[in-house]
């Protein structure tokens, strides 16, 4: 039997909801465009995100450019550090994801968390094969592959940059910026919503594995020392936890909890992170997600991101499948302190103490121009990296020589020549390097997880029909209007009542082609929750029939009460 994801790649190529670009030329691996349908339903998902992520919680949104030069990502760490498992078959040459060749052929769960030689040896021990063609792969060499697009800025190949792996890194290196519109005033948020880019080795499943995706991320700043977040308003909220314990990889290992419970029991041990899922949980239910198949699932160790000191994944069933819808991950001050390092700007906030204090400062000497040129940088950034660094890390300076990383290169210098010097002073304040929490969610993977949880086949007449529950607030096409037949009376009042909707905000399609039991199938199967007829008697009566898409149920409404009476129901 056809899944129900072979089902529903065919029904979003057919009625405009996804399907593979640039299919005139034979397509390629990993890029798909949204139709007329799929992009509404985007768009909807994206504003119902941005309405409860960013304006509701009162943080800010960006809109960061999607190519960012290489200093960012030696400071991200993605240049070094992003990078999946690729092997090739010696047969037929395709590439495949080693550590997916190993997890799906093998009792390793988390293959992607060893070592490259570990992996060999476990590809040879199984002697695993090739998915595409079957031939061995004992013996081949297994590389990091770095995900990133490279590109080239300008002419020539002097300032190279790649497509922004994850939106995040486009709020990180503005922070100095942002850090002001938020007046120096921790916690504070900010969103963007954007294409990110991962030249993943083996795109896969349709929409969820691609190499062009749209994110939704909120990067939090807090104060580590200072700022808790107020679990009131989610501590009630159920969830169906998948903790990383020893007993994740059995059965029956899910606990049905609530947020509240969660952080006192130790569960989730970051509040700001149970804070998220419980805003989070919610939200999914509203947009559509299945809360039967839903379920928050913590990162195994060997799984987090270089960045990462604790993850917890949504996820969702698809067809026996868990997916991962988004990430809720505690960088900590990884990405700030990164940038703070590698940039001449500084990635921290100035906080004032409540009474001005005593303290032992390092300082060192402000003037370091006799450095000279070897160095590289210029003497005031030297300056001011040593700085931060004797703030941050007094212990730096216990050795003969200090390291500070200067253009790329890491420098050596004498601890003698920086003036280092511990003495008392009396301060306002301290520049403190924020902690990040970093609620991250994938557009397409939703979009997805939406359509596949609302599909559903029913028989209405003795006939077998496809439709998409779709909850009204995401539905694409709100409402359809049909003229019963052919006829300039009815086309008229149909094509007025449309233009009325629309007026009032709802979308709206207008369709008089076909009889109107193949119009009703099609509105059905494109999700849409309310269809409108115009017949003869309308002309005389002014009411038409509305039908509710589920039930099929109809009803006779006067054409008057329409736009406020389905407005009304669009609003829930
Ligand atoms: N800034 C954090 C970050 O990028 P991630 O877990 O790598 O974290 C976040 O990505 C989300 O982006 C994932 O949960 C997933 O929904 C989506 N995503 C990641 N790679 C994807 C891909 N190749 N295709 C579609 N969506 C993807």
């Amino acid at each position: 039997d056809e899944s129900t994801s072979e089902k529903l790649t065919e029904l979003a190529k057919r009625r405009g909801y996804f399907f593979q670009s640039s299919g005139a030329y034979g397509g390629v691996g990993g890029f798909y465009t949204f139709g007329p349908q799929g992009a509404a339903l985007k768009g909807n998902v994206e504003d119902d995100w941005r309405e409860r992520f960013a304006v509701a919680e009162g943080n800010m949104e960006i809109d960061a450019p999607t190519i960012m030069p290489e200093p960012v990502f030696e400071a991200s760490g993605h240049l070094d550090g992003f990078d999946d498992m690729l092997v090739e078959c010696p047969e037929c040459g395709e590439s495949h994801r080693a550590d997916h060749v190993v997890e799906d052929e093998t009792e390793y769960e988390d293959a992607e968390s060893l070592p490259i030689p570990e992996v060999e040896e476990v590809i040879a021990e199984y002697e695993l094969v090739c998915p595409n063609c079957g031939a061995g792969l004992a013996g081949q060499a297994v590389e990091a592959f770095n995900l990133m697009f490279a590109t080239n800025i300008g002419p020539g190949d002097s300032q190279p940059g790649y497509l922004r792996p994850e939106t995040a890194q486009g709020i990180f290196v503005e922070f100095p910026r942002l850090k002001e519109y938020a007046r120096n005033q921790l916690p504070f948020g900010v969103t963007q919503i954007g294409r990110a880019y991962r030249n993943e080795i083996s795109p896969r499943r349709s929409i969820i594995r691609t190499r062009e995706f749209t994110q939704a991320e909120l990067e939090y700043f807090i104060d580590p020392e200072a700022d808790e977040p107020d679990l009131s308003g989610v501590e009630d909220v159920e969830v169906t936890l998948y903790p990383a314990n020893e007993q994740q990889a059995e059965d029956g290992a899910e606990i049905e909890t609530t947020i509240g419970e969660a952080v006192d029991e130790g569960v989730i041990t970051s509040p700001w992170v149970a804070y998220f899922l419980g805003v989070a949980k919610p939200w999914y239910d509203a947009v559509g997600v299945d809360m039967d198949r839903f379920r928050f699932r913590q990162h195994l160790s060997g799984e987090r991101a270089h960045y990462a000191s604790d993850c917890w994944d949504a996820e969702s069933e698809i067809d026996g499948n868990w997916i991962e819808m988004a990430g809720f991950a505690h960088r900590g001050d990884y990405d700030l302190s990164k940038h703070g390092d590698h940039s001449g700007d500084r990635f921290t906030i100035f906080k004032q103490y409540d009474e001005p204090k005593t303290v032992e400062r390092a300082t060192v000497d402000p003037d370091m121009s006799y450095l000279g040129p070897e160095f590289g940088g210029d003497a005031q950034t030297v300056v001011q990296k040593l700085e931060d660094l004797a703030a941050r890390d007094r212990s730096a300076f216990d050795g003969d020589a200090v390291a500070v990383d200067l253009e790329g290169e890491t420098n050596e210098i004498p601890v003698e020549k920086t003036g280092f010097a511990v003495e008392e002073q009396t301060e306002a304040g301290e520049h403190i390097t924020p902690h990040v929490i970093e609620p991250s969610f994938g557009v397409d993977r939703l979009v997805y997880t939406v359509l596949h949880h609302a599909y559903r086949e029913d028989e209405v007449d003795g006939e077998e029909r496809t439709y998409l529950e779709l909850e009204p607030e995401v539905a694409p096409t709100f409402v359809g209007v049909f003229p019963l037949q052919s006829d300039d009376d009815l086309e008229t009042e149909a094509q007025e009542i449309a233009a009325d909707l629309r007026e009032a905000g709802l979308s709206v399609t207008y369709d008089d082609s076909g009889n109107i039991g193949r119009r009703y199938r099609r509105q059905d199967e494109v999700g849409t929750p309310f269809c409108v007829t115009v017949d003869y008697e309308s002309v005389d009566d002014q009411a038409v029939t509305v039908r509710e898409r589920d039930t099929t149920a109809q009803k006779r409404l006067p054409i008057d009460d329409l736009p406020e009476t389905l407005s009304a129901l669009r609003a829930g």
